[in-house]
């Protein structure tokens, strides 16, 4: 069983962020479904429990681009916040009430009748495996959501869960500045259980092109290298890194600039070879293979 989603997914995380009006969030979403990025990636909590409100609310300027996109979003997480003042310590919640009532909050916001994944944001020291599978059957049999996932689960943690409940992904970090899922089991999971990953701050939430860290100075002078070497821009270069991956990952963007989601893009047509993507690896680690 297996969600269709698009090779790169929109990220709506820092939508509040943006100060946009209900028709600018429209065309964001608009360029966004024209460069093929069909799927967009939310959680109940992001812009302290805003952002899904504020997509619906532009999506409610043309409802019948529901039907030519993927809405994916997150519960679990509980944030101490002016919008649920029952949280009194941020914590995690996968009881089958919480994650009911977070999906009917998630339907409501984004004005839509289903889900088409919904993922455990986080692993909950408290989850139930058998009552959250049972809570998952009963949505997807109510309509509610149509495929399950997790979200920075170890391979531990996400077995037990997948063998009650079929899951289609686990949406982790991962970047030249972030690899640790390439060593820890955690895709080598996905590609023994076919789950395709979804990737979280691709491009490490921007801090490769900015920050003074000598990991990223490093990666800046590879990709410089790579871009002569290629012609391939430096979002594209990162992009590709991360398709290059057995595993089929798809990539969760953040950019609110449609020439950034296109740079991304072009990263379908670009395939590195081995000693290409071992540069950046070598780059972000600051050392050689052993
Ligand atoms: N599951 C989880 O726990 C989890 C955690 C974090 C995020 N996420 C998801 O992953 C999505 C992506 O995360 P992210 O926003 O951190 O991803 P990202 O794509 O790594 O970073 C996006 C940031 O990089 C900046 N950027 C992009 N291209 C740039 C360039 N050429 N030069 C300078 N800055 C550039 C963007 O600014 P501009 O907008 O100005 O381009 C934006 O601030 C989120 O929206 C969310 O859906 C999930």
């Amino acid at each position: 069983m297996n969600a269709e989603l698009s090779p790169i997914v929109a990220g709506a995380w820092r939508m509040a962020e943006w100060g946009w009006t209900p028709t600018e969030r429209l065309r964001w979403i608009e360029q966004n479904i024209e460069l093929g990025i069909t799927s967009f990636d939310h959680a109940d909590i992001y812009g302290g429990y805003s952002v899904e409100g504020l997509f619906g609310e532009a999506l409610a300027l043309a409802p019948k681009l529901r039907h030519k996109i993927q809405l994916v979003s997150k519960c679990g997480i509980r944030l101490v916040s002016p919008a649920r003042l029952g949280n009194l310590v941020k914590h995690y919640d996968t009881s089958a009430a919480h994650v009911r009532a977070s999906v009917e909050h998630s339907l409501r916001a984004l004005r839509t009748d289903h889900l088409d994944v919904l993922l455990i944001h986080r692993p909950d020291a408290l989850m139930d495996v058998d009552a959250l599978s049972t809570t998952f059957d009963l949505l997807r049999a109510e309509g509610k959501v149509l495929h399950f996932g997790v979200s920075n689960f170890t391979p531990a943690q996400l077995a037990p869960l997948h063998r009650r409940c079929p899951l289609v992904t686990n949406q982790i970090e991962l970047s030249p500045l972030h690899r640790q899922p390439l060593h820890d089991g955690t895709l080598d999971q996905c590609q023994d259980l076919g789950l395709r990953p979804m990737i979280w701050s691709p491009l490490a939430g921007g801090r490769i092109f900015g920050d003074d860290a000598a990991d990223a100075q490093r990666v800046r002078q590879v990709l410089t290298e790579l871009q002569r070497e290629t012609g391939a821009g430096w979002v594209t270069l990162l992009i590709a890194w991360l398709l290059r991956h057995p595993s089929r990952p798809l990539p969760v963007i953040g950019t609110r600039r449609v020439e950034m989601a296109r740079e991304a893009m072009a990263a379908l047509q670009l395939n590195l070879d081995a000693q290409q993507w071992y540069r950046l690896w070598q780059a972000g680690a600051g050392h050689e293979v052993p």
